[in-house]
């Protein structure tokens, strides 16, 4: 299957009730081959309305954050969320909905095959690296899974709320272009 028909697929998705409130579903962006996947969280009100990940404030700060390490969605990652439909009132997504959820982010891993996988923020990375992992003392620290690298770090949405924590995620970012280049992977 390619990830246009797995698209087609999703879009009709009745699993769990999130889909009930969805403007659209947002299945994800960019490069249908990247080396680079990032996860973030779930769709906001602007995802939702325009089909797209991370499009509102959070997105434009971690678009700026690719170009500075020469990623962007355009050219050589894809961005998708642990759930694909809008959680009411931007509440987390329950772990039922994220369990039901989970085998569209599944297939698109075996479509896409990522090397790298960036956990955006702490909901994708408790359900993908460690169900106890805590953002300020695991950001930055990348996992081997059966040889793909997962490393998780803030969320900008938590950036824009404390924008301490802006030098540690540039940091982090400059972690995954070293990888980038440490593994000779091409962009
Ligand atoms: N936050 C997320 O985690 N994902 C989006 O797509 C938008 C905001």
């Amino acid at each position: 299957m390619t990830l246009d028909e797995l698209e087609v697929k999703c879009k009709n998705c009745t699993a769990c009730e999130l889909c009930q409130g969805r403007t659209n579903l947002v299945f994800g962006v960019g490069k249908k081959d990247a080396d680079i996947m990032l996860i973030g969280e779930g769709p906001g009100e602007n995802e939702d309305l325009q089909g797209q990940p991370f499009v509102g404030r959070s997105g434009q700060l971690l678009d700026k954050f690719l170009a500075s390490v020469d990623l962007s969605r355009n050219k050589n990652v894809y961005v998708a969320n642990m759930v694909k439909c809008r959680p009411p009132h931007n509440r987390d997504p329950k772990p039922e909905e994220q369990e039901q959820c989970i085998r569209w982010l599944r297939e698109q891993f075996k479509i896409i095959k990522p090397r790298i996988v960036i956990c955006v923020g702490r909901i994708s990375a408790q359900r993908l690296i460690d169900k106890d992992f805590k953002v300020t003392k695991q950001h930055g620290e990348f996992i081997d899974k059966n040889g793909t690298l997962f490393m998780g770090t803030y969320h900008p949405a938590a950036i824009l709320r404390n924008p301490n924590n802006k030098e540690l995620a540039f940091g982090d970012w400059l972690k995954v272009r070293d990888k980038i280049e440490e593994l000779g992977i091409e962009i």
